[in-house]
């Protein structure tokens, strides 16, 4: 099955004469020695005359049998870029995610599908944008391990002052990065805690300076929110979750933080900073991708010296995370866009590097980082 999407998130759908089927996604059988991207460029190629770029594999649909006992088939599915292609025929078009009229398949599921299938792909583009930078990253930015930080250039919580007293307390930091809010967060008192990163680099870099009750864990925070059973055998029960620009790297952000609440104690703290909603409306204007389930992705590049990297991200609106945090349970309790430390003193932020300097005049004049605040119910 191949899910082959243009820059404006259009699809292409295949009209199959073959038993009335209507429109349906491209695909076939794969031939003997045929991996599932080879055999999806091929299948596209002749199906639609059109070109399939960099193609992923995200996933298997098993077909059961009707007592769901029996694995009947598997269908590889790819998702793609597709080039070359006008997207107008009769016999394959480009349209909007959701299957056409005239398609003998269920056209939730095949949305379902579409939508599970591109978030699939640009979460395994991100991780390997932040496996192959994680290196340069934790060398071009100077964190501190004693303050806990919240964005570039911001006050820590030294001044911010908004985690309760942690002495033994227990910490969950999602997308711990190369674990210094853990460290930090360990030399605030926090007894036990657990970091969850999908870059192997960030965790090995994070496991080589864990303070005492500190573990990491090489973990996808997306799965991780899908997986109750998952706790890394760490258990839950947690007082403080943080998340420190991490969740732009969700879409489901619902998922996300009915997890945390499941986690949280009673009277258990989440607090989140994410890139300001109001900066991403600006900046990313130009990377916006079409949106699919009411959230927004936009592609963005990390450029090294060697190389320039694609990686996806959510605009989530403030509403939509107040939402999320609400519907889950948890009462907001605090919310704040704090202004970048003046210039003078921005070089002993918590969380600095020179290329925030570079854009010290953008990040004073507008909200640059957004963080919420919110608490687990009593009971
Ligand atoms: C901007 S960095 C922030 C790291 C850390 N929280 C800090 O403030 O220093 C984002 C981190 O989130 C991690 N990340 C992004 N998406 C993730 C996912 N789906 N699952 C787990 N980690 C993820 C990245 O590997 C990266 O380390």
């Amino acid at each position: 099955m191949v899910i082959a999407e243009n820059a404006m998130g259009e699809i292409v759908f295949v009209n199959s004469r073959e038993g009335g089927r209507g429109w349906e996604l491209p695909g076939g059988e794969i031939e003997k020695g045929e991996t599932p991207e080879r055999a999806a460029i091929r299948e596209f190629r002749e199906e639609t005359g059109g070109v399939l770029t960099a193609p992923e594999k995200v996933g298997v649909v098993l077909n059961k049998s009707s007592d769901g006992e029996r694995t009947l088939s598997q269908v590889h599915m790819v998702v793609g870029t597709v080039q070359g292609f006008d997207g107008k025929g009769d016999h394959s078009r480009l349209m909007s995610r959701s299957t056409p009229e005239g398609s003998s398949f269920d056209a939730d599921w095949i949305d379902g599908l579409i939508d599970y299938a591109l978030e699939a792909r640009r979460r395994m583009v991100t991780q390997r944008m932040w496996e192959a930078t994680a290196a340069e990253y934790a060398d071009s930015v100077r964190i501190s391990d004693s303050d806990v930080h919240y964005g570039p250039l911001l006050p820590g919580e030294a001044s911010l002052a908004l985690l309760p007293d942690l002495t033994g307390a227990r910490v969950l930091d999602l997308g711990c990065g190369s674990g210094h809010n853990l460290r930090a967060l360990a030399s605030k008192g926090a007894q036990s805690g657990l970091g969850l990163d999908f870059a192997t680099r960030n965790v090995d870099l994070a496991r080589r300076q864990l303070p005492s009750g500190m573990d990491v864990a090489l973990a996808d925070i997306v799965a991780w929110a899908q997986d109750e059973d998952d706790d890394f055998g760490f258990g839950g029960d947690f007082d403080l979750v943080l998340a420190v620009f991490s969740v732009a790297f969700v879409a489901d952000i619902s998922a996300l933080f009915n997890r945390v609440a499941q986690v949280l104690k009673p009277n258990g703290i989440v607090v989140i900073s994410t890139d300001h909603p109001q900066r991403g409306e600006g900046l990313v204007a130009d990377q916006r991708l079409a949106p699919a389930n009411d959230v927004t992705a936009f592609c963005r590049t990390w450029r090294t010296d060697a190389q320039a990297y694609s990686f996806y991200q959510y605009m989530h609106s403030r509403a939509a995370l107040v939402e999320a945090m609400s519907s889950a349970g948890l009462k907001l309790e605090a919310e704040l866009a704090p202004a970048v430390l003046p210039l003078e003193e921005a070089r002993e932020a918590p969380y600095f590097s020179d290329h925030y300097l570079t854009r010290y005049d953008e990040m004073a004049e507008s909200p640059y980082t957004l963080i919420l605040k919110a608490r687990q119910s009593a009971a």
